[in-house]
């Protein structure tokens, strides 16, 4: 196995000036919004609304489809994170449909396969929703990535949830992930056997 050769900080990335600059060289900004389909836009908003905080902001009922210009029948429900971005759900009236349209049928995606991941602030903060979901008998695991801290868990839809928080290792980690980020892709797609370079790994799917 082959090591990677440890970057130090002292680079241009650890300038907040440098790291500043690149962010505002990038004509994307920040996530307007995750598309999912729901298979019920009720339960859907009791479990994101009620459970986890984020407020019910828009509902659009739509008669037409875009994809076909067809007559058609579907919601799409809009759900706010604390930046103004959302997390959105659709449902077609028919639920077969709505079945045809989801691309996990509604059952828990592998979290290889697709999952999303939402910032929280602190551990504790993490594990009070921990707390909260454990009590609705939501089933969740922790994981400590080094860079970052998450609980993960199945919202009804069999979408996948992280819910992360920076820790005191994060900026450093980062900034010294990304001077070598394409060397080390470039390593990696090269040889087949290269050694982990997160040096901070924790442990992961901890039930508690
Ligand atoms: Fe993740």
């Amino acid at each position: 196995m082959t090591s990677l050769t440890q970057t130090t900080i002292d680079s241009p990335a650890d300038n907040p000036d440098v790291l500043a600059a690149r962010r505002r060289t990038n004509r994307i900004g920040k996530l307007h919004h995750h598309a999912f389909m729901a298979r019920d836009l009720e339960e859907t908003r009791h479990f994101y609304e009620d459970l986890l905080g984020l407020p019910l902001v828009g509902t659009w009922v739509e008669r037409v489809n875009p994809t076909t210009n067809q007559p058609d029948n579907y919601a799409h429900a809009f759900f706010e994170l604390s930046d103004g971005s959302c997390l959105a759900f659709f449902q077609f009236k028919d639920l077969e449909a709505s079945l045809g349209h989801s691309v996990n049928k509604f059952t828990p995606i592998s979290p290889f396969g697709h999952h999303i991941a939402l910032t929280v602030e602190g551990k504790d903060t993490v594990q009070d929703f921990k707390s909260k979901l454990d009590a609705e008998g939501v089933e969740t695991f922790l994981t400590d990535h080094g860079y970052c801290y998450s609980v993960y868990f199945y919202d009804p839809n069999g979408l996948q949830v992280e819910l992360t928080t920076l820790v005191e290792p994060t900026t450093e980690m980062m900034r010294a992930a990304a001077t070598n980020a394409h060397t080390v892709m470039e390593r990696w797609r090269a040889e087949d056997e290269v050694e982990s370079n997160n040096t901070r790994r924790g442990t992961g799917w901890m039930k508690s």
